[in-house]
């Protein structure tokens, strides 16, 4: 119902007391990625910053179609309260999904969640205390970054080349912090076109990284949302494809929309169970209504037709990135050339700083995500984050011609 003009917008403070915050209030921080949501939007901006997929190759009569008969014919159930593992044909469907990077799991292992974002943050208040270590790659996504911090874990990176983790570095790594006197709980790795870099962990490293793993005690997360969007369409084998002990996170959000936010957990039995009381002590169980929709989307949709038209798109940007890059910044800049996701890295010549030219860069037009970002601990800012998965190839060049701009200025200086 429109507010009538005259009505106050919000209710008058009648009585106002200070909120006793807890301690971990404090850990949570906005986004740096959110923070340039709204610059985004502006008139004329071009935007490399966000990380949203190409919906438009989704068929959204048909979805609305499918949207509304769930809604018309099954509205008693859907609509309903449903249980907290998710909807059975849903979990069998995301076994199907996993196939393909060869994962054999049964629907009894899966827990499906609102996003995978859930699932890391209920990983993570399962397995960790505060002061307890996360380990992660340098640089890792910014979500994760949030979750780690939210819940009082120490972030400690460990360095990667252009083949991902470096197995030596783990290694070494896992000895330094357990030398002074800190436990290590998980290693948190996103061995897929890496967001924010692009990289793919090495097919060689994955077993060794496993084992130290394995030997060390330290549960290994491998969270996943971009392995199936491969250019050259040679599916990655995931790490738990060979090593049942790995905690699993899907995600539909790269595959279909982030917006049914549908993820999944696949973790060993005792783990998935007791994550799913962490999820029941959360959100009681999914949407109910978005698993019907995902499910349906992968049974009676040709999902990964959609997927490989998106896929296309996201190859012509990232060559039309890379072009223009090549074409556009000084030698001395570098950059990953990913075969797949959604993220190149880039890294500035030697004393510039990537959160000096932000501003410049959005008065130019064109916005990024400061390599800051994707560090727990403050560095990072001789990088930035370009993202090719929404903006038109011709914007994205103008883009890059707006920040190679900025670049030569600063250089100058
Ligand atoms: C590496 C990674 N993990 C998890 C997520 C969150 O995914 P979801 O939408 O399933 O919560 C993202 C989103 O960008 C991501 O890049």
């Amino acid at each position: 119902m429109p507010t009538p003009a005259s009505a106050p917008q919000s209710s008058p403070v009648l009585h106002s007391r200070p909120v006793a915050y807890a301690v971990r209030a404090d850990f949570f921080r906005p986004s740096p990625v959110r923070a340039v949501f709204d610059i985004s939007m502006r008139e004329g901006m071009i935007s490399l910053a966000g990380g949203n997929p190409d919906l438009g190759v989704l068929p959204l009569d048909e979805l609305g179609a499918v949207a509304g008969r769930l809604i018309a014919e099954h509205g008693l159930e859907v609509l309903q309260y449903g249980t907290g593992a998710g909807l059975e044909p849903l979990r069998e469907a995301v076994c199907e999904v996993m196939s393909t990077a060869g994962i054999r799991a049964v629907p009894g292992d899966i827990l499906i969640t609102s996003g995978s974002q859930m699932g890391l943050e209920l990983v993570t208040s399962l397995l960790c205390d505060p002061g307890d270590v996360v380990l992660v790659e340098a640089p890792t996504y910014v979500g994760a970054i949030g979750t780690f911090q939210g819940l009082e874990a120490d972030i400690v990176h460990v360095a990667c080349d252009d083949d991902g983790l470096i197995p030596a570095e783990l290694e070494r790594t896992i000895a330094e912090v357990r030398a002074q006197g800190r436990t290590i709980k998980l290693l948190y790795t996103i061995p897929n076109f890496n967001n924010p870099s692009g990289i793919t962990l090495h097919p060689d490293r994955r077993p060794v990284v496993a084992e130290l793993c394995r030997n060390a005690g330290i549960a290994l997360v491998e969270d996943d949302p971009y392995g199936l969007l491969d250019f050259w369409d040679t599916p990655l084998q995931a790490i738990r494809s060979f090593d049942e002990s790995v905690i699993y996170l899907g995600s539909m959000s790269k595959i279909f929309s982030p917006g049914i936010r549908i993820g999944w957990v696949l973790a060993p039995r005792d783990v998935r169970d007791r994550l799913q009381l962490a999820a029941e002590a959360t959100t009681i169980c999914p949407s109910v209504l978005s698993q019907h929709l995902a499910n349906i989307y992968l049974r009676e949709f040709d999902w990964r037709g959609y997927m490989n038209r998106a896929i296309d798109r996201y190859h012509e940007r990232a060559q039309r990135l890379d072009a223009a890059l090549a074409a556009h910044l000084p030698e001395s800049v570098r950059w990953t050339r990913p075969h797949g996701g959604f993220f190149v890295w880039l890294t500035l010549p030697e004393g510039l700083s990537a959160e000096a030219l932000l501003p410049r860069g959005i008065e130019e037009g064109v916005v990024f995500v400061p390599g800051t970002a994707f560090f727990g601990d403050g560095s990072g800012d001789g990088n930035l984050r370009l993202s090719f998965s929404l903006e038109s190839p011709d914007r994205i060049e103008e883009g890059v011609r707006r920040l190679a701009r900025v670049v030569t200025a600063a250089l100058e200086i």
